[in-house]
């Protein structure tokens, strides 16, 4: 047999826990990376409508407070002006002299978590300062002063990134305890795999779990008891085999005992009553004798051929098997006068693989000596032909017997014998009482597929 081995630099294969596992990560991270680009966006979009609301507050402000101007003390005023933005969370105002030097900064409030750079520059929604003339060549520039929103964001960002790790981690370990219930009859599988493996075929599994693996146990169970069933009938197969052998020698012993023996015995006395006759000179009495023991040898003969076409099938391969039951039937002619029997075989024997010849040889023996023996009939058919759709072949003995006899104890295995034998060619056999009566034995076989694999081995 063939076994593929896994490549080996591929490395052992990654656990379903781990691959569900390493697909949850990649969901939660895509969801997280998704998520945050959404919530930047909103962010940025945000940061945008409040800064240019801020602004233009801001500018209607400084607007105002210059058309008022200028006062006793512009400077002073100036420098006041920008001194309300103080504390503004979003714009920064600066009184710039005319030579652009700063006179004057608005505080925004302290920022308590400054954002990292990368992330405010994300954040930054572009825009440009505000700059207004004052007298004395002074100006006030209003500047957009994201870092504070940008500050809060990151915190949010924190949090939420946070919480995200939380819920993976809850979820992982939640994939990773149930997978690892759900999974635990496959352990359970892998180690009555590796007893039946060992030839221990009582071994089950507990059919719980999920329902795939229900049904995964379920066939196994069903496997292992089939494997168990098959063993107990190859023992019984075997037994049968001894049994048959002794039941086979008893037989030959009797056969040459009953049969054989009185007759050599006969030739013996016949030869010696012919030294006789002719010693009294008794010519009429010494034909008569060697005609007798002529006959007694030709009786012999075909005797110790009987014996040999039940002991040797392999006269099917001299044979042929349409010969070799003609021969069967001839014997129980034989033995049993008050059977008709009667043959009907239609089949080519160059046409039959020698295994189908061999098995319907066997069947048609034990189908025969079974109604002989169990039937009590009047008369036998035995025939051989072609299937319907020719690409088989049937064989049939049916008896018009008692039907069912009582069955011996213990039982016999011819029954189990034949049907083992039709179905390690792929055959199929029905076996039971016929109607109206007698019992009937039917043996199919197909051919195709026997004679392709002949001819390849061949
Ligand atoms: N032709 C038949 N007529 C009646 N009963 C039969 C016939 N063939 C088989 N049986 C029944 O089937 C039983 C099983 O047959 P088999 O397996 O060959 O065992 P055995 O012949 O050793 O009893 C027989 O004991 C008998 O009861
Ligand atoms: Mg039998």
């Amino acid at each position: 047999m063939l076994i593929r081995k896994p490549a080996m630099a591929a490395g052992p294969p990654m656990s379903l826990r781990l691959r569900v596992l390493v697909a949850i990560a990649l969901v939660v991270a895509l969801g997280a990376m998704s998520g945050g680009a959404f919530a930047g966006w909103l962010a940025r979009q945000t940061l945008h409508d409040e800064l240019t609301a801020a602004m233009t507050g801001g500018g209607q402000t400084v607007a105002r407070a210059l058309e008022a101007l200028p006062g006793a003390d512009a400077q002073g005023d100036l420098v006041r002006l920008t001194r309300t933005f103080d504390g503004n969370r979003h714009v920064i105002a600066t009184l710039r002299s005319g030579d652009g030097a700063v006179v004057e900064v608005s505080r925004p409030p302290p920022a308590t978590h400054p954002a990292p750079h990368w992330f405010a520059m994300l954040l930054d929604p572009g825009l440009t300062p505000a700059r207004f003339a004052a007298p004395a060549g002074t100006s006030v520039v209003l500047a957009p002063a994201p870092q504070n929103d940008v500050a809060d964001a990151w915190l949010q960002f924190g949090d939420a990134l946070i919480v995200l790790g939380i819920v993976g981690a809850a979820a992982a370990l939640l994939v990773y305890v149930t997978i690892g219930r759900a999974l635990a009859p496959l352990r359970e599988l892998t180690a009555a795999f590796g007893r039946v493996g060992s030839g221990d075929y009582a071994a089950r599994v507990s059919e719980t779990g999920p329902a795939e693996l229900v049904r995964l146990t379920r066939s196994f169970n069903g496997m292992a008891a089939d494997l168990e069933a098959m063993r107990h009938r190859t023992r019984v197969l075997e037994e049968q085999i001894l049994k048959l052998e002794d039941e086979e020698r008893a037989e030959l012993a009797r056969d040459l005992h009953d049969e054989i023996g009185p007759r050599l015995f006969a030739v013996s006395i016949d030869v010696a009553m012919l030294g006789q006759s002719l010693a009294g000179d008794d010519p009429r009495e010494a034909g008569r004798l060697v005609q007798a023991i002529q006959a007694s040898v030709t009786a012999t003969q075909r005797q110790v051929r009987d014996i040999l076409s039940r002991l040797r099938p392999a006269q099917l391969v001299e044979l042929g098997l349409c010969a070799a039951i003609v021969e069967l039937a001839n014997f129980w002619r034989g033995r049993r006068p008050d059977i008709v029997f009667s043959v009907d075989l239609t089949v080519e024997d160059a046409g039959l693989p020698e295994v189908v010849q061999e098995a319907v040889y066997r069947i048609i023996q034990e189908a025969l000596s079974n109604a002989v023996r169990h039937g009590q009939p009047s008369r036998i058919e035995i025939s051989v032909r072609q299937d319907e759709a020719g690409g088989g072949v049937v064989a049939q003995v049916r008896d018009d017997g008692l039907g069912r006899a009582a069955p011996r104890n213990p039982p016999g295995f011819g029954l189990i014998g034949m049907r083992e034998r039709i179905e390690a060619i792929g055959g199929a056999l029905s076996a039971g009482p016929g109607s109206p009566r007698g019992w009937s034995v039917t043996a199919s076989a197909p051919i195709a597929p026997l004679l392709a694999s002949a001819e390849a081995a061949s």
